[in-house]
């Protein structure tokens, strides 16, 4: 009888950590809502910042429908979806701008409004911690 109840729990046991290992956690990409919501998320941005008087100078003649397209190819690459980022390092794409610290936070701040009316908090400052160590290679005029 011992023996049965000691085999019972053995199985209990080892169908709770199969439970525990299996299943394969959503990716970032996932929970966001996948392409779609990146690509709503990365127009409204591009849209805001590409009209902003503080911030359009950067974009006059750059054609935002691939700049969109590569943006969220990166985000998409960045948050474990499906995707491979094709373009420049962020240095490279970024340094003949001189862009300014303000012009940064004024991006981030638009990514930030797009992400709320369209993702959930916590989604939305996962996004935003991995974009936050691109400021250095970005930003290249202090005041
Ligand atoms: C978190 C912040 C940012 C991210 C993730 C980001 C991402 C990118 C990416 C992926 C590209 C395309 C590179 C390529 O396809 O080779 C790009 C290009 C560009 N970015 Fe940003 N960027 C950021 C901030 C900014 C800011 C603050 C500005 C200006 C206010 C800016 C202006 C531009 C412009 C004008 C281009 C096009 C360059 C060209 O085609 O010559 N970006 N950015």
């Amino acid at each position: 009888m011992s023996k049965l109840l000691y085999l019972t729990a053995m199985l209990i046991m080892m169908s709770l950590s199969a439970c525990a290992v299996t299943p394969k956690k959503a990716t970032l990409y996932e929970r966001i809502g996948g392409h779609e919501v990146l690509t709503m998320v990365v127009d409204e941005t591009i849209d805001k910042v590409a009209h902003d008087p503080k911030t359009q100078r950067s974009f006059e003649g750059v054609k935002l429908k691939a700049l969109k397209e590569s943006i969220v190819s990166q985000l998409c690459e960045l948050s474990g979806g499906p995707c491979k980022y094709e373009g420049e390092t962020m240095k490279n794409a970024h340094q003949d701008a001189k862009i300014t610290e303000a012009e940064f936070e004024l991006m981030v701040s638009a990514l930030r409004d797009a992400l709320n009316r369209h993702t959930a908090t916590r989604e939305k400052n996962e996004m935003l911690r991995l974009l936050a160590p691109m400021k250095r290679d970005i930003v290249s005029v202090h005041p």
